[in-house]
């Protein structure tokens, strides 16, 4: 069935880094509103906003104090409302964040839940006695810690599988959903086009709060997949969504693709797609000493391969490489150095070519590479400073290995200030300084050089976007990979009625020779896109030289 969803590609800004209006340092919403002719050119038909709500900023807005207020930092109601209106008419959609498995502890609900075990409020969030004086079970939280917070008023813990400012929502009490079906109701009846669900697999907790069983600690997928989270996806879509022509994506941490069409699939009646974490950066505490080495093509590929297979018909896929916390994906799979903007446009290929919905991180579309963060003081966020506390400070952690280890997998690398110049502070603020230190490269990567060349990794993103919108078998086709065991050439074909396009791509910085002749025949073949310069070849050959990263579509 075809669905705007599906055809659209999304464009993820994190309001904090985009583009400050004001001078203080920190991006805000007008901000983003000088900005929209940018992403109109490149193409964009829907943005996924990061958390724009007033917030103590614990977790940078992940933690909401007042789901219908606007964070001062970003600006005012009107400002939003301006924003709305000038996405709407330049034809695109606004898909904002939806953090509803915690609030934060300012939130006026938990203010009142705290007062007394009798307040009103009190069940809106997840309160129990400890355990001889320890917290009521063994979870973790994912910023280092119990999951358990002792409050002394009325001497019970409450839980927070985020920070101790994340307090958990406590979906079992009807009253606390249907006060969250009201606010997303405020925000449709205002036009947004729908929501982006922030560990919405978690909502629905185990009542029975058991410990982790014996060798599964810290194996945090535990807290997904709860016994009623199908019951509560199902309400919030009949009580809301289904009202509205609006697109959801959950974001399923703890999710395997067995369980996918329980979510997503066509008549479930829960949400459109979700994003999957079987490629994200693994960041357990203790990777911040020992982080995971990174995928290899065959392992990538595999799991393409899984998700179209489960998902891919069914419901509707996702396909990112970067978000807000995830590293940057050039630093990942691609070259830091003399590489980087064929590497860039190498993976950006794949992102656009998948069966799925594409979503762009901010600064992805110019190539954009990790950050450098010299100490500890330098980073911002909470994950990363909660874990140098537990690991150096407290437990005597190596800190250069930490600092290392950081530099690869932290999740400020993609929160570092959007660089539009390489004027003093890179165009983002015209004050003296930013909320979080600008990526030192931004002299030579910024969105003023890379729009002004033409074959900038920018207009690769812009051609590849265009090609994905003129070409429906790129949106609706079935997938097939080609050669699923290969580490360094990913070669696969989207099919629709009767055309095929062939993706042919060197995941590797050196040069491989690839001959699809054995597994695919063609009559003849029409270069659609390159990210090297391609002699023209109309021969039904298949056997490919290709150069370090290279991409290649071809019609067939
Ligand atoms: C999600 C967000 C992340 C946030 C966490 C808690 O994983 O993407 O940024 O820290 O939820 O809200
Ligand atoms: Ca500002």
């Amino acid at each position: 069935m075809k669905n705007w969803w599906k055809e659209a590609v999304v464009y993820q800004i994190y309001p904090r880094s985009f583009q400050d209006s004001n001078g203080d340092g920190i991006g805000d919403l007008r901000g983003i509103i000088r900005r929209l002719d940018y992403l109109q050119q490149l193409g964009i038909d829907v943005i996924w906003l990061s958390p724009h709500y007033q917030s103590p900023n614990d977790d940078n807005g992940y933690d909401i104090s007042d789901y219908e207020a606007v964070m001062t930092d970003f600006g005012t109601m009107a400002d939003f409302d301006g924003l709305l209106a000038g996405i709407h008419e330049r034809g695109m959609k606004l898909v904002i964040d939806l953090v509803v498995n915690h609030s934060s502890d300012e939130h006026r609900w938990f203010q009142e839940s705290r007062k007394s075990r009798e307040n009103p409020f009190r069940d809106f969030y997840i309160w129990k006695p400890g355990r001889d004086g320890n917290p009521p079970n063994n979870w973790l939280s994912f910023f280092s810690g119990p999951a358990w917070e002792y409050d002394a008023a009325t001497d019970e813990y409450y839980l927070h599988l985020f920070s101790r400012k994340q307090p958990d929502l406590n979906w079992d009490n009807p009253a606390l959903r249907q006060e969250i079906y009201r606010m997303m109701r405020f925000w449709l009846d205002k036009g947004v086009d729908g929501f982006r669900m922030d560990v919405i697999a978690f909502i629905s907790k185990d009542q029975s709060f058991p410990d982790y069983p014996e060798g599964r600690f810290g194996d945090l997928t535990i807290y997904a997949n709860g016994p009623r989270i199908h019951e509560f996806l199902g309400e919030m879509n009949q009580e809301v969504l289904s009202k509205y022509d609006c697109m959801t994506v959950g974001e399923a941490f703890g999710v395997a693709a067995e369980q996918a069409n329980l979510y997503v699939g066509r008549d479930r009646g829960e949400l459109n797609m979700i994003f999957h974490f079987d490629h994200a950066v693994p960041r357990e505490e203790e990777r911040f000493l020992d982080p995971a080495p990174e995928f290899r093509l065959s392992e990538l590929r595999k799991i393409f391969d899984k998700w179209d297979k489960a998902v891919g018909r069914e419901g509707w896929n996702s396909v990112y490489f970067g978000n807000h916390d995830n590293p940057r994906m050039v630093s990942r799979f691609g070259d830091e150095g003399p590489l980087r903007e064929v590497s860039a446009k190498m993976l950006a290929t794949i992102l656009l070519t998948q069966r799925g919905t594409p979503y762009i991180f901010q600064g992805d579309e110019i190539g954009m590479k990790n950050s450098d963060f010299r100490s500890i003081d330098e980073y911002n966020d909470i994950q990363v400073r909660n874990a140098w506390k537990a690991l150096v400070e407290r437990g005597g952690g190596d800190a250069g290995q930490f600092l290392a280890a950081a530099n690869r997998i932290a999740r400020d690398h993609a929160r570092t200030p959007m660089p539009w110049d390489d004027g003093p502070m890179a165009g983002f603020t015209d004050g003296p300084a930013t909320w979080l230190k600008l990526n030192p490269d931004f002299g030579e990567i910024n969105v003023r050089k890379a729009v002004s060349d033409p074959e900038s990794v920018w207009h690769y993103y812009r051609k590849l976007i265009q090609l994905r919108k003129q070409h429906p078998a790129l949106i609706y086709g079935d997938y097939t990979d080609l050669n699923p065991v290969s580490d360094e050439v990913f070669a696969y074909t989207r099919t629709l009625d009767r055309e095929i396009v062939l993706v042919v791509v060197n995941f590797v910085g050196q040069p491989v020779e690839i001959d699809l002749g054995g597994i695919l025949v063609a009559a003849q073949k029409t270069l659609l896109m390159a990210n090297y310069p391609v002699a023209a070849d109309a021969s039904p050959e298949l056997a490919f030289a290709l150069r370090p990263f290279e991409a290649r579509v071809y019609r067939i």
